[in-house]
């Protein structure tokens, strides 16, 4: 066994000695690393009509962040449904998927047909069982693959068919999210099984909180503050990369669920869907190191050494802290922190809250004593999505995969877009930098 390791460890080594490119050439050839330019702005590549994040309003580089759906503002979209007292991630998907709010009667067909298309059947639930892996977003990409053999037109990428698929993973992604966890929890937790299935009439925020607790019940203001988080999770551009691999996987006109799967991959990493379980698990750590959770200079000292890298998990970041595009406020962030503190009251988690806030308000300093602040650095929407979820006593590993409920439609509707567009097949350059070497027969290596 150890021989083995021994023997991929060397292979490793090759692979790393033949692989590292000189840091130099990328300048040399002004290759644009991460497809971003040398100040971190992305590189334009593409146009969409879906949605927009703007760092701060035209001419006004002190200004608040925007984030805008189908041309309207996030924060009259969610001020609409939220003073209605209804959940609005239903008529948000409407919006991303065809391009307008629906109206009273259209919403009600459009909520119908997604109450009808969550019902997965008795023998793929247990197939989800059979398919289980430790790591929920894994299994939701299988399960999303396994849905491909059940569909006779799997194939087809006409407007129509593809519409029809995005809505029926709109509708059945919370069941996948949620039974791939119990079946996680059973399978590798030691836990028991309970797979409950959708309920027709609950909004998807109610529908994933009665599939998740065993008493099936919860709150009018819980439902509202999930379907809130989902809202502002379901879309957040062309450029963020399980959006830019949705593209990049359409562009080769392949089916609608290697294209999901490959989004699910794409948003498991840490470095994108998974910060908000990041920012919990830094809390804890701060609780643990400071007592006092009001002396503000043991809380600076704490961000300090997580910088320093000496503290967590010694990367050097204040996780739920900065964003690639805004600067001086992610407008998510507000939102989310607004509504949640009657929430965090309810539960007796004021203190918490009010720790939340005191970092919220300390970091950006701390970060710019010991970084170079090109554009301003805010809590972005993680800051407080993982705070939320644990309120809703939502178990970490389904956080991401709440994540991916929520951006399907972001997803589908970008998907639609490509194919819309018949866009070329996506493929940039990769300039070759090795040098040119002789064939040496098998005999003589
Ligand atoms: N912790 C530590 N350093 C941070 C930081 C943070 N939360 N946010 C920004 N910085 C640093 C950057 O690394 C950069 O320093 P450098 O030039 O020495 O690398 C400097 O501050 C300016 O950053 P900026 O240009 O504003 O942003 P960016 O595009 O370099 O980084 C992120 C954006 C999201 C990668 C970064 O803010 C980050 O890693 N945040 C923590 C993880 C997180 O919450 N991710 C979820 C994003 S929704």
């Amino acid at each position: 066994m150890e021989q083995n390791a021994r023997w991929i460890e060397t292979l490793a080594e090759h692979a790393l000695a033949s692989s590292q490119v000189d840091q130099s050439l990328y300048a040399k050839y002004e290759v644009k690393r991460g497809l971003r330019d040398i100040n971190g702005k992305g590189v334009l590549a593409g146009l969409t009509k879906i949605g927009e994040v703007q760092a701060h309003p035209e001419g006004r580089p002190d200004g608040p962040g925007h984030l805008i759906y189908r041309g309207m503002d996030i924060q009259d979209l969610v001020a609409g449904f939220w003073k209605e007292g209804r959940c609005g991630y239903e008529e948000i998907v409407h919006l991303l998927l065809t391009g307008h709010l629906p109206a009273a009667d259209e919403l009600a067909a459009f909520t119908a047909k997604l109450d009808a298309f969550r019902e997965l059947s008795h023998g793929f639930v247990v197939s989800i069982l059979a398919i289980s892996s430790r790591d929920v977003m894994n299994a939701m990409a299988r399960s999303v693959l396994a849905l491909y053999s059940r569909d006779e037109r799997a194939d087809d990428i006409s407007l129509p068919n593809v519409m029809r698929q995005s809505l029926e993973l709109v509708a059945v992604f919370p069941q996948l999210a949620v039974s791939s966890y119990a079946a996680a929890a059973y399978r590798h937790g030691g836990r028991s099984l309970v797979l409950r299935g959708p309920k027709a009439g609950l909004s998807t925020a109610g529908n994933f909180l009665r599939m998740l607790r065993r008493d099936e019940e919860f709150t009018p203001l819980e439902e509202r503050l999930l379907d809130l988080a989902l809202v502002l999770h379901a879309e957040h551009g062309g450029g963020n990369n399980s959006t830019f691999t949705t593209h990049v996987v359409t562009s080769t006109g392949t089916d609608t669920y290697s294209a999901i799967a490959a989004a699910l991959g794409s948003l498991k990493g840490p470095r994108h869907g998974g910060a908000n379980a990041k920012v919990l698990q830094m809390f804890d750590d701060l609780k643990r190191r400071v007592r006092d959770w009001e002396d503000e200079r043991a809380i600076e000292d704490y961000l300090l050494a997580l910088l320093r890298k000496e503290a967590f998990d010694r990367q050097g970041l204040i996780y739920g802290m900065g964003h690639a595009v805004y600067s001086t406020s992610d407008p998510r962030t507000g939102i989310l922190r607004d509504r949640i503190a009657e929430l965090a009251a309810e539960k007796g988690m004021e203190d918490e809250f009010a720790l939340y806030r005191r970092v919220e308000r300390l970091a950006p300093g701390v970060i710019a004593s010991e970084r170079r602040i090109y554009k301003g650095v805010s809590a972005n929407v993680d800051f407080y999505s993982g705070f939320l979820y644990s309120l809703l006593d939502i178990p970490v590993p389904l956080f991401t995969p709440l994540f991916a409920v929520a951006r399907v439609a972001g997803w589908s509707a970008h998907r639609l877009e490509e194919l819309a567009n018949r866009g070329k097949i996506i493929r940039p350059a990769y300039k070759a930098v090795a040098p040119r070497r002789r064939y040496i027969p098998l005999g003589a290596r």
